[in-house]
Parts: C-alpha cells; sequence; structure tokens
C-alpha cells in the first residue's frame, strides 16, 4: 500500500493538504513560493480589502505571544487586511500561479467599513481573472475588522454569509469558501446558509476576539500601542479545541469539505482535523513561532500515519470521528466508572485530596501514605485521573 498526501481540495489539486492560512505567512508571494518548495500544498493569501478606498497602517506593535511560563500557547494580534493595493495582489497571485500550477493558490476577501456589493463583485472579477485557483471569503475576523461592521460581524448572520457568498459566485465560476467565525452559539446553521447559496467548502475557523493580559502597576492592557490597547483575535494552541469542534460541527452539519484552522502545530493535530471532516489543514501560528520548515514533519509523520493504517488518501479517513459525536443528553447514564488506584505507583502527594473533597465528593483519602478511593461515595466524574502527576488514577467499571 503506497500512501499519497496528494489532495483534490474543491476541485484544485495539491501535493499536501497543509495549507498557509491567511495571515503574515502569506503576506507575500516569494515567501510563499519558498513555502511551495518546502513542501507546502497550498495557501490561503492574505486577506484583501478594497484598496481604492481603504489602505489602513498597521500598528506597532501588533503581535503578542500568549505563555504559561515559558511556553507560548498561542498568540494575539490586531493585524488588519493586506496594505498592498489590489494592483500589488492581482500581480503576485499571477506571479505564483505561473510558477506553482500544480499548488493550490486563493485569494482571501474581505469588505471595507461600508459594504459594497460593487467592491466584493469587483474584487473577484480581478482574482478570478488574475487566476486564483479559488476564494476564501473572510467573514471571521475577530478583531478591528469586526469593529468595523466586517468580518465575525458578518460571519455571524446567515442572511448576510448567503448574500456575500452570492455575490462572489455570480461573478466567478471558481470554488468559493467562506471562512466562518466560532463566535456563535449556533455554528451549524451558518455553515448550512453558506451551503444554501452555494458555497464549495467552508474554513473554520478565524482568531477568536480576546484581552490577553492587564499590566498590573500600569492598568494598561498588554499589547499597548503608545498607552492604549484594544481587543485581540487569539490563535495558536489555546484554540486547537474550539476548532476541532467547529470543524466536526460544521463537516456534519454540511457535508461540504471542511479547511481547518486554529492550533494545529504538528500531524497529530491535522489528522485529528481530518478525522472531524477537514480536507485541508491550514497553519499560522506555528509558523509564526518556527518557520515554514515544520512541513518535513507536518508531511512525514502524516504519511507515515496513514501507511501504518493502511490509508491511501486522506479520504480513507476523513470524518470518521463524526458517527462517535452525538447530544450530551443523549449519552449512556448506564456507564458507571469509580477511580482505582495503582497503589505501585502512587506516592500519595494528596493532590487528589482536595480536588475530590472540594469539589462535591470527598472520596479521596490518604492512607499509610497512599491515595485511597471509597468506591461508594465515587461519582466516577474522573477529575482525580485527570490530574494525579504519576497517572496512577485509572477510570474502571463499577
Ligand atoms: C497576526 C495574524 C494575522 C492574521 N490575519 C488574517 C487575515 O488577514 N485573514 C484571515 O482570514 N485570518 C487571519 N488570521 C487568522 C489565521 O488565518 C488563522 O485562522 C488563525 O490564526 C488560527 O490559526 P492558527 O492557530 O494556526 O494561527 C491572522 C492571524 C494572525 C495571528
Amino acid at each position: 500500500m503506497t500512501s499519497t498526501l496528494h489532495t483534490n481540495f474543491v476541485g484544485v489539486d495539491m501535493p499536501s493538504p497543509f495549507m498557509l492560512a491567511s495571515a503574515p505567512p502569506s503576506a507575500s508571494p516569494q515567501s510563499v513560493a519558498r513555502a511551495f518548495e518546502m513542501g507546502w500544498g497550498g495557501a490561503m493569501m492574505k486577506t484583501i480589502q478594497y484598496t481604492p478606498r481603504f489602505i489602513k497602517q498597521n500598528v506597532n506593535p501588533r503581535i503578542n505571544a500568549v505563555k504559561w511560563g515559558k511556553q507560548i500557547v498561542g498568540f494575539t494580534n490586531f493585524e488588519i487586511g493586506s496594505q498592498k493595493t489590489i494592483e500589488q495582489w492581482a500581480d503576485s497571485i499571477r506571479w505564483l500561479k505561473e510558477r506553482y500550477p500544480e499548488h493550490g493558490v486563493f485569494v482571501s476577501l474581505m469588505h471595507t467599513d461600508v459594504l459594497v456589493e460593487e467592491e466584493w463583485k469587483e474584487l473577484t472579477r480581478i482574482f478570478d481573472q488574475a487566476g486564483a485557483d479559488g476564494f476564501e471569503l473572510n467573514l471571521s475576523c475577530s478583531h478591528g475588522q469586526a469593529e468595523s461592521g466586517c468580518g465575525a460581524v458578518l460571519g455571524a448572520d446567515p442572511e448576510m454569509i448567503k448574500m456575500v457568498v452570492g455575490w462572489v459566485k455570480s461573478q466567478t465560476n471558481k470554488p468559493v469558501v467562506p471562512k466562518l467565525t466560532a463566535l456563535t452559539v449556533d455554528l451549524p446553521t451558518r455553515g448550512r446558509a453558506a451551503k444554501e447559496a452555494g458555497a464549495s467548502a467552508i474554513s473554520a475557523i478565524n482568531t477568536i476576539s480576546s484581552l490577553p493580559g492587564i499590566d498590573l502597576d500600569t492598568f494598561r492592557p498588554v499589547n499597548a500601542v503608545d498607552g492604549m490597547s484594544a481587543f485581540q483575535g487569539s490563535s495558536g494552541r489555546m484554540l486547537k479545541p474550539i476548532a476541532l469542534r467547529s470543524v466536526a460541527q460544521l463537516a456534519a452539519a454540511t457535508d461540504l469539505p471542511i479547511s481547518a484552522t486554529g492550533g494545529c502545530y504538528s500531524w497529530k493535530d491535522a489528522a485529528e482535523f481530518i478525522a472531524a471532516g477537514a480536507q485541508t489543514v491550514q497553519v499560522c501560528s506555528a509558523i509564526m513561532e518556527y518557520g515554514y520548515g515544520i512541513i518535513e514533519k507536518l508531511n512525514s509523520g502524516l504519511l507515515q500515519y496513514m501507511e501504518e493504517k493502511g490509508f491511501e488518501t486522506i479520504e480513507d479517513f476523513r470524518g470518521k470521528t463524526l458517527p462517535y459525536i452525538t447530544q450530551q443528553i443523549k449519552l449512556s447514564r448506564d456507564y458507571r466508572l469509580y477511580a482505582s488506584v495503582d497503589e505501585t505507583t502512587c506516592v500519595g502527594c494528596g493532590r487528589c485530596v482536595p480536588s475530590c473533597a472540594d469539589n462535591g465528593f470527598g472520596a479521596m483519602k490518604i492512607v499509610d501514605g497512599k491515595a485511597v478511593n471509597d468506591k461508594n461515595i465515587c461519582d466516577g466524574c474522573g477529575l482525580c485521573s485527570q490530574i494525579c502527576p504519576t497517572g496512577s488514577i485509572q477510570m474502571k467499571r463499577k
């Protein structure tokens, strides 16, 4: 069995399912060309706006690393769309497609602070003619632009999604891929609206609006620009559980291919996104931290996993997790567990005792230097097994 990473995403062939997300890694055609040479399959280019009316300058600084200890868990930013003109971008797309016909090059469009139908349509015609393989619609930017009524403000409204997808589709036969936001309680309805309007696939998710921290001496938020700050889009590792949920929800609700984005750092993350329904996986924060070179391990790790499992293409395991997701209310109430302590590895640190006692039950005690669980009091919640630093607590059937 020979496995291949070769992927056909919405009719566009790519040598790998890994794509650059629309962000700093896809802001320059020369850098994107370098990324393709290194093994990336495609790119969602940095978001383009209607520059005849809109070129705002980016602020300094605009990227902040969120750390737990020394580990970067993600970034927050208030970067806006590209500051290059439409003409510069059209030249860039032509330049890239001439040199890399076998890679996916999608433009990412977003409106300016005024929603103008003809501006969306004109942008679409320009990039259709420039040779873009398809259109990602940024209906999800959570900061900056969202404050001006763009991005996530549109993506939160099913009627707006339909309207904008319809405008773009009326000007091109190429695939249209709205990028949706997780900043809504009912993502499936937004996904179905995109499908109804004729979207070929959905990208999910974008950054999530946040305030990363406050300096307690000056009371200024972290990442201040000349003393003032603003809400910032969170990305990176901390986003992955939300992105994975969103991808699974959208895949189940629409049956459309999903281009996943949010916290992919390893081939395992990517394989999980594919199992949840993704056909391509976009990366931004991991590249911001480590550079394009991570693609070597992403590609080789995913390929090796597929070979070991006997999957010829990613289609062989795409969406395989979806049948195992149901509503919480439908989960079994007959499946009862208790915490079983392995005396041979328990070091008697006592971490499990307050976790159990202070969260409702008090089933754990330390007896003769070892944790002991009272099976009759234990409610089987699983908390102690999760916090045990030596992995000595297993959940077993009652
Ligand atoms: C500095 C920065 C700038 C970004 N700019 C854009 C953008 O222009 N358009 C867009 O759709 N998403 C933008 N994003 C969001 C990314 O494309 C991506 O959806 C998000 O960061 C989650 O992926 P990650 O966890 O791999 O970073 C940006 C993200 C960052 C960190």
